[in-house]
């Protein structure tokens, strides 16, 4: 991935959007095209990495780290690449600090059942957004109640940018743990994450960033960051489903209990009990997600050979032509401001114009877009709406993709408004 930031001139002329949308071949069927707006929610697949997947299970499949035979081999090796290639990807960490999950929600709940359970006691305060996904909600819920601790929400400001005035506010003796996306999934919105881990750290509180929403567009590094968790998942970044990441900083997964028992995770096991393999492995039990996690090295990859700040200037632009078209229409709530700062998701909510519904007419179309609550049902509630539109452009949209969804939008518009 290049780092390097461009002037936007020089870095859309170099991003084509026909050849990216090339690689997708759920977006090249002629005979039943998509207008794919839902990438927010997971992203198409490019053939590279269909291949990668078909490849491991025709040529180099056998379980990891277990056979002594050179086809275990093979796919160990292959393994354990995705693992250096993330390694890279979160800006140069330790490899045994990268643990395979099966996505962000398993990530996030490896930490609130190992770390969460050994170290907060009752009283003690967890910080989220109020913006957070469920997945990054529940979790905490279900340690709460366990050990007695008390969750605390940050509201966000005009901007539906996190109030860092409120949040410094909030920060107490009692604070343990601040928790929060990279990239609202409602909003697209990316939040200073490396001032609001300054913060954190300030009052000696750890940081978790759940990033899900930020690695499909934003080169991440994590020391310059700062935080002590990170985590995400493939299938949002052009990888399969059922694998992710989970990092953290050695000194913090060291410590930490297992999360699941089983194969791989121990040193030996006797009748009377067990002790734990070293890192990564002790946080990874039972068959892992072999080609899945392969697939994975094959999008980072994929994604690499992208300008990605000339991609995300992209996916802007593509959100910027639908808020353009979207402003001024009567009766609408755009929860998206649109910004320097942002990937290009566009939320609204019509008063007369149900989401599922503007999802059906979109549908009618071939336009794939979310309507509901998308997982944020605290942030629904706080903005006082029942439910969202949220269209997800990515680096295979083209403006057509946005039209035919403005088209949609009028015909709905026109039947449901008169
Ligand atoms: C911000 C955010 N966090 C967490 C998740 C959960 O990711 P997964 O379902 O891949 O575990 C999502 C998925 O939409 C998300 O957008």
């Amino acid at each position: 991935m290049k780092h390097e930031m461009k002037s936007k001139e020089s870095a859309i002329s170099q991003f084509d959007e026909g050849k990216i949308k090339s690689c997708f071949p759920a977006l090249n069927i002629k005979k039943d095209p998509v207008h794919y707006l839902d990438s927010a929610a997971t992203c198409q697949k490019p053939t590279c990495v269909i291949q990668s997947i078909v490849h491991c299970y025709e040529k180099q499949y056998a379980n990891v780290h277990r056979g002594s035979y050179r086809l275990s081999e093979k796919a160990t090796s292959a393994y354990e690449e995705t693992r250096n290639l993330v390694a890279r990807f979160l800006g140069g960490v330790h490899l045994h600090e990268v643990i395979f999950t099966s996505g962000t929600t398993a990530a996030i709940n490896l930490v609130a059942r190992t770390w969460g359970e050994e170290n907060l006691r009752p009283g003690d305060e967890i910080l989220l957004l109020i913006s957070e996904h469920h997945s990054n909600i529940v979790p905490w819920q279900i340690l709460a109640k366990k050990t007695g601790a008390v969750i605390r929400f940050v509201p966000l400001n005009e901007n539906m940018l996190p109030d860092l005035n409120i949040l410094e506010n909030l920060f107490s003796e009692k604070t343990k743990l601040f928790a929060f996306a990279h990239v609202s999934n409602v909003t697209g919105m990316i939040y200073p994450v490396k001032a609001m881990v300054q913060m954190a750290r300030k009052h000696g509180i750890l940081t978790l960033i759940d990033g899900a929403q930020a690695v499909p567009h934003l080169p991440i590094d994590v020391h310059d960051i700062g935080c002590d968790f990170y985590c995400f998942s493939g299938h949002k970044m052009c990888g399969p489903s059922g694998i992710g990441i989970l990092w953290g900083k050695d000194e913090l997964l060291e410590k930490m209990p297992p999360f699941m028992g089983g194969g791989d995770m121990i040193a030996s096991v006797t009748t009377e009990g067990s002790t734990w393999n070293k890192l990564p492995y002790k946080l990874e039990a039972g068959t892992p997600g072999i080609a899945s996690a392969i697939g994975l090295g094959a999008a980072i990859r994929f994604l690499q050979q992208i300008d990605m700040q000339a991609a995300l200037e992209h996916d802007q632009k593509l959100g910027t032509s639908l808020i353009n078209a979207l402003r001024d229409v009567p009766g609408i709530y755009l929860l998206t401001p649109g910004a320097d700062n942002w990937v290009g998701i566009v939320s609204f909510f019509h008063k007369s114009i149900h989401p599922h519904d503007m999802a059906a007419f979109a549908d009618a179309r071939s336009v794939c877009i979310r309507a509901g609550h998308h997982c944020a049902q605290p942030f629904m509630n706080w903005l006082k709406i029942p439910a969202a539109c949220r269209v997800s452009p990515y680096i295979y949209n083209d403006e057509n993709d946005i039209r035919e969804f403005i088209l949609a939008f009028q015909e709905a518009e026109k039947t449901l408004c008169g």
